[in-house]
């Protein structure tokens, strides 16, 4: 048997296509142009890669995109600055600083001083508050990717026996609150889990977010469990060149899932269409308008 191979690159096409005409609507409907402002601090090179595809994506969905770039040694306070000058730019809908930000910075300060209601990230913790509590909240892209994902092959994830290895803010927590929305049955493992071979046997789903590569191997599987894969981790090749790979052992992981994700082309390509998914809805929570169709 040969696993399934969850197209996230057309998945994404698709829901970028549906925002772009949500957004094309409530500009003839309601004047309103959504825009999204993305702050870069310094010059770290995968983080300039992220930010070039969210203000190309942007624009390509009609959205205003508003970049940021801020050099790597600049002061916090002209930071909290600029975020309390945007907090307040009516043609500011969403807000995304750029992660991780220099050592120098404090993060949580800073993520703090976002307007939750323009907090695309889902991070501020009014909205992982609000997420936590089962309420409507804006909720962090990779997560609403990973859940977009496993419904293009369940189309109701209730009962289901879900695993999620990872417990960071930006994607294992929340995605566990989600899954828990979607009345699947939820384990959380980390680092020092015990047996995690023996946890992701009875999973239904599994979703592998440590950034390590190749770390789930194939033989934990339980046969037939669909399987989405977070991780990105650059690894060097035998002929001296890098490539990138999964937290998930791909080759060994096909013989045994019933479908999965690659590593590229399956959740990272979600991330930045649920970033225009969340500032097409913060601009009509904003605007009092009725919530997108997306
Ligand atoms: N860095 C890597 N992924 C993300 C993300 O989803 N949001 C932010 N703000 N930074 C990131």
């Amino acid at each position: 048997m040969t696993a399934r191979i969850i197209d996230g690159k057309a998945i994404a096409a698709d829901l970028r296509a549906r925002v772009a005409e949500e957004v094309a609507r409530v500009k003839r409907e309601n004047g309103l142009t959504p825009g999204l402002a993305v702050v870069l601090v310094g010059n770290d090179p995968a983080s300039e890669v992220y930010v070039r595809s969210k203000h190309t994506q942007t624009q390509a969905a009609g959205m205003a995109s508003f970049e940021h770039k801020l050099p790597a040694d600049v002061a916090q306070a002209d930071l909290l600055t600029l975020i309390a000058k945007l907090n307040r730019d009516p043609a500011v809908h969403g807000i995304l600083v750029q992660l991780p930000l220099p050592k120098h910075l404090h993060t949580e300060t800073v993520i703090n001083a976002i307007d939750p209601a323009k907090d695309v990230d889902g991070l501020h913790p009014a909205n992982a508050g609000r997420l936590a509590g089962g309420f409507a909240a804006l909720s962090p892209c990779t997560p609403l990717g990973c859940i977009i994902l496993t419904k293009s092959v369940h189309s109701s994830l209730e009962g289901m026996n879900a695993i999620v290895i990872g417990r960071s803010n930006l994607v294992g927590r929340p995605l566990v609150q989600l899954l828990l929305n979607e009345n699947a049955t939820v384990t959380i493992a980390h680092s020092r889990s015990r047996d995690l071979p023996k946890l992701c046997a009875q999973a239904d789903l599994v979703y592998a977010a440590v950034g390590k590569p190749e770390m789930v191997r194939g033989s934990w599987l339980k046969p037939g469990s669909t399987v989405i894969d977070v991780g990105i981790n650059r690894i060097p090749t035998a002929e001296g060149k890098t490539k990138l790979v999964g937290d998930v052992a791909f080759q060994e992981a096909l013989g045994v899932a019933g479908a999965i994700t690659p590593v590229p082309g399956g959740v990272g390509q979600m991330t930045v269409a649920c970033l225009l998914v969340n500032t097409l809805r913060a601009a009509c929570a904003i605007h009092k308008l009725p919530a997108p169709g997306v």
